[in-house]
Formats: C-alpha cells, structure tokens, sequence
C-alpha cells in the first residue's frame, strides 16, 4: 500500500446489482464480484425497487468479503472506500453507501462517495488501463447508455462536482422519455423474449433483416443529441397489433420462458423469420440513433474521443457501428468489456480513486440522492 498506489474497496448498490470490487492505483482490478438480482426481478419483467433493497441488504456483506478475499488481502490493507452516492433507486443506494460509510468510519479509513455515471465513464479508462490500450484523449464525448440511462456528456479533466471531481462534465443530450436498454426490456417483453431483454435480442438480431420493418427516426426538436426511444416500442406493438399471425408464437416462448428454457438457442426456434425481421428492425433502428446523434455531438463539440459505455454497450452491432463509423469520423471509439460495461463496483473504486489522489474525501453527512447530477 502507498499513496501512489492506494488500494480502494468500491462499493455499488444503485439498482438490481450488489457489487464490490478492489481496484489498486484507479488501475488494475484485484478483484470484482457481482452478485445479480437478474433472476429476482425476472418474473416481474423489469426491476421491483422493494425487492431489491431487501436483496442488497442479503448480500452486501458477504459480497464485500468475498471481493476482500478474492483479492487476497484484509480490510486493514485498504487505504479507501468508496461508494455510490446517487443516481439510482434510493433505497438500494442506501444499503450500500450506509455500508460503506460505516465500514469506512470502524477501519478509520477516508470515504469517498461517488456519482454512478462517473463511475461508467470511469469503466471506459480503466479497461485501457488493464489492456494496456491507448488512453483515450479528453475532451470526450461519452454516451452513457444502460436501463436506467441514455446521456451523452462533454468530459474535461478539470473542475467537477463534489462526487465527479477532478473531472467535469457537460450534458450535451440525453432521452426524453425512456432509456435504450429500458426499450429493449419493454419490446422483449412484448415479444416473450424473456428479462433482460438486451441480451437476447442482440443474439436474435444477427438473424434478421434489420431492413424490413421502417422505423422513422424521431426528430428532436430544439437538440439534435436528444433521444426519444418510447416511439419505437409503441411501433412494435402497433406492429404486433396489425400481424395477429404473431400471437401464437408468442405464446409458445412465454411457456418456454416459464419452463425455463430462455437461452437465444431454445427461443430462436420459436422465432418465425417475420419475428426475426422484426427483431433485427428494432435493433437497428435504436443503433442508428445512438451512433449518429453521438458521433455529431462528438464532431460538433471538437472531442479528440468518443466513449460508450452502461449495459448496452455491451451490444454487438453498437460495438461494430461505432467502431466502424467512428473511423470514418476520424474519432477513436472506447468500450469498457461486457463485465466492466455493466454495472459493477471495480468503476466504482476507479472513479475514486482521483478523489483520492488530490485528498478530497467525504464525511459521515454523505447522502444517498437518488436523481444526482453528474454537471
Ligand atoms: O448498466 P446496466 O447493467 O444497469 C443499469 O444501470 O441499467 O444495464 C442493464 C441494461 C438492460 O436494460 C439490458 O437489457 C441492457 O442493459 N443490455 C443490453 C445488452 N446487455 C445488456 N442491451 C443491448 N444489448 C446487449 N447486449
Ligand atoms: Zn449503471
């Protein structure tokens, strides 16, 4: 342990993953546990806030333990902690950050509360970090894009808020109503594919014709860099309502799904071609949109780099689109891996780490605030 190289605990409640992960130097991962409460939520087709505080309260102490020890070294080694402080559901943050404080306070050691989408945009740098990859040039544009988000941010390496600093951030557009991944659970169940619905439908998707089915592209009046994703779910189910040959084979993978069969293996037979099609349609239209509107805001607001990251960065044909289109662009694209992509405390324990390096740390009078702010 050393100044230099601090060994931070993270810790990360906000939603339907308890996490904690020890992360040396904001640099390389000793360990990062995630323990899913996919399995919880899944009959409910979406994440129940109740349910998850009380599952949080399960498991945050034997996942902390386990990220101690998968890491091979005791809590009195730890030169920090720190946790997520917002945004999120409120009362599954504060099972974690009332943990971490309180962990924080008996080791005597600084606690440092951190803002969740800092913690993504911080996913993106240490997987350079870890792979030995360029790192990436700020300014950047950084689209946070997961269920609970779809933001994209101007990043500087100076400034910031008391959870994001020493970094600061712009918001130049982000959705108006629903987020990317929360489209992509709501169309999977409409279509019986089962929670959550990105995933599946990034397997089934490569079997389709994302041609088929037109979807138009909302127009954002008064920012370009805005989205808008409840359209195109309310498309697919006017879609479904005027193809009632569809039906049957809906049914048919809702009864798979409750047998458990819900792998894109078991459904994938269960898909017609027209589903398929469908699928693929969605898929592509929702990719569009994430590319184009960031890759303007990129070229428009000068960024030397564009990051992605949250559960739908995770998404195959996003990865390829961007990549692709971004070098047309002249723009470097980079992705966190599908493990630091969504959500997970190792970025928790990174975007710390800055905080920790210019000794700036919180108190007992941090707070949970489900709707913080990252500018
Ligand atoms: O970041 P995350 O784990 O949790 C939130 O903060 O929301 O993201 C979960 C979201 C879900 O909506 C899930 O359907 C979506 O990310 N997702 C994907 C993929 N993997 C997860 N969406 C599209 N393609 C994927 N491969
Ligand atoms: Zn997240």
């Amino acid at each position: 342990m050393s100044f230099e190289d601090p060994l931070i605990l993270g810790i990360e409640s906000s939603c339907d993953e308890t996490a904690a992960a020890v992360v040396r130097g904001g640099k390389s991962v000793l360990s990062s546990v995630v323990a899913s409460q996919i399995d919880i939520h899944r009959k409910y087709g979406g994440v129940v806030p109740e349910l998850a505080s009380r599952e949080h309260l399960r498991q945050i102490v034997p996942v902390v333990r386990e990220a101690i020890l998968q890491a091979g070294i005791e809590m009195k080694d730890l030169d920090a902690v720190a946790v997520t402080c917002g945004p999120g559901l409120v009362g599954a943050l504060l099972v974690g950050m009332t943990y971490g404080k309180v962990l924080a306070m008996a080791l005597g050691k600084p606690l440092i509360g951190v803002n969740h989408l800092a913690g993504h945009v911080h996913a993106v740098f240490l997987e350079a970090h870890m792979t030995g990859a360029k790192i990436p040039e700020l300014p950047a544009v950084c689209l946070i894009v997961s269920g609970g988000h779809t933001m994209i941010y101007r990043v500087r390496s100076e400034g910031g808020t008391k959870a994001t600093r020493p970094y600061s951030y712009e918001r130049i557009g982000g959705t108006r109503d629903d987020a990317a991944g929360e489209a992509y659970d709501k169309v999977a169940r409409m279509l019986a594919l089962g929670y959550p619905g990105g995933p599946i439908i990034d397997q089934l998707a490569a079997h389709g014709d994302p041609n088929a089915v037109k979807f138009a592209s909302p127009k954002m009046s008064g920012n370009d860099f805005d989205f808008s994703f409840s359209g195109i779910k309310t498309a697919v189910l006017y879609h479904l309502q005027r193809h009632p040959e569809l039906q049957p084979e809906i049914e048919k993978r809702k009864e798979s799904i409750a047998n458990g069969h819900r792998s894109a293996v078991d459904l994938k037979p269960l898909c017609t071609q027209q589903t398929l099609d469908l699928i693929a349609s969605f898929q592509g239209a929702v990719v569009e949109d994430l590319v184009t509107r960031t890759l303007s805001a990129a070229q428009r607001n000068g960024a030397k780099s564009v990051l992605i990251s949250g559960g739908v960065a995770a998404n195959r044909e996003l990865r390829t689109r961007f990549e692709s289109e971004g070098k047309n662009g002249n723009l470097d694209t980079y992705f966190p891996s599908r493990a630091l992509s969504t959500d997970n405390a190792a970025m928790i324990a990174a975007a710390g780490y800055p905080s920790y390096a210019s000794g700036l740390f919180d108190d007992s009078t941090l707070n949970a605030d489900p709707n913080l702010s990252l500018v």
